[in-house]
Parts: C-alpha cells; structure tokens; sequence
C-alpha cells in the first residue's frame, strides 16, 4: 500500500497508524501525529480504493452502506501490510496505535472487529459500526478513543454509543468523547484525543 513512514525517537517504539478520510490522502493526518505523539514513529497509508478520483480503504455500495465483502478483504489487506512494514522498518508489531478519521476509522474499527492483536490501541475519530453480525476477538484491556459528534449526519449518536456498547463488550477499554459538531474534526476532540493518548502512554509501552 502507497504509504509514509517517519522513523521516531522515543525508545518506547510505538507507531502511529494514520488512515485518512475519503477523498483524503496519506499527507492528511500527519499534523495529528505531531499533537498526539511527535516522538512516536509515523505510519500513514493511502486507501486502495479509487472512487471517482476519491480514495477509500473499502468500495461501498451507497452513501453509508459498505460493501462488506470488500470491507473483511481490504481489513485483511491492511493486517498483512503492517506485518510487512514492521518487518520492514523493524519497528515493533505489537505497539501500533491506529489513527483514523471517518473511512479511516471504519477499517480500523474492522480491524478490532477481527482481530485481537492488530493494534495496541485506537483513536477512532467519527467510526461507524463497520459490520454487524460478527464475533468479536478477545480485545480485554485494549484502549479505544471514540470522537463523535451529537449533531453527526454520516454516524449517529446512537450509532456510536452503539460501537461503544459492542467494543467493551469485547473487553476494550472504550472512552466515548462527545462534540457538538456534525462529523467534522475539531481542534477540541484532537487535544481530548492526544490527552487521552498521554494517559495511556504508559499502558502502552
Ligand atoms: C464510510 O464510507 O466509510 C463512511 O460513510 C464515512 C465516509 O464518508 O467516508
């Protein structure tokens, strides 16, 4: 997959996966890195999906309706690229914290929906629930940061609660942060999310 990676300095080896939006690309979310972790190393992907000129990380069927197919495919892809780069770059494969906003949430939602040791953690600006119907792996004590917006049109309220709901089922240690926003990013939920991050830090080394 088209990506960045920007070698860190922090002796704790973590890795920031960054996954843009749609329509967005790997140079989006670079900034966020810099307030959540500057010292951490960056891995920031592209979407594999080209939609009218858009990139995704899934093909979907209509605005909010994923093709699910697609979805467990291009989840699996993901996985099986991150054991490549961490070979690769030899940084650590168990200390990747997924960064995504909206499509880039979703696939790294999906992620935790298969499997248990894909990341360290997740801040999920925006996610929906990515599939329904499905088992969840053993995810005991994996923090998740979940911002969502009381006014968002593309993930309801009760959507999010929802991915809340199911995550913890799972084990996750989920933290719900509210906006009220629709679906945008706001400079306030970044600086909750990079606070949250620093609780966690510890945890997470
Ligand atoms: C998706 O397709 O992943 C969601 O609808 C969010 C988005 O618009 O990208």
């Amino acid at each position: 997959m088209k990506h960045i990676f920007n070698k860190g300095t922090d002796s704790t080896d973590l890795t920031l996966l960054l996954l843009h939006g749609t329509g967005g690309s790997e140079r989006d979310l670079l900034p966020l890195a810099d307030v959540i972790d500057p010292d951490a190393n960056v891995l920031s992907v592209l979407g594999n999906i080209n939609e009218n000129g858009m990139a995704r990380f899934f093909k979907r069927l209509g605005p909010g309706v994923f093709d699910e197919d697609d979805l467990k495919f291009q989840t699996k892809e993901l996985n099986s690229f991150l054991d490549k780069a961490a070979e690769d770059y030899g940084f650590d494969r168990k200390k990747v914290v997924a960064v995504g906003y909206s499509n880039g949430a979703n696939i790294a939602g999906s992620l935790l929906f298969h499997y248990s040791d894909a990341l360290a953690g997740a801040i999920l600006h925006h996610p929906m629930v990515p599939l329904r119907g499905l088992d969840l792996p053993d995810l005991t004590g994996l923090p998740v940061f979940i911002g969502a917006g009381t006014n968002d049109p593309i993930c309801p309220p009760e959507e999010s609660t929802e991915l809340e709901n199911l995550l913890s089922e799972a084990g996750a240690e989920v933290t719900l942060h509210w906006e009220n926003y629709g679906h945008q990013l706001t400079s306030t939920e970044v600086q909750a999310a990079s606070e949250w991050f620093a609780a966690q830090k510890n945890r997470l080394d």
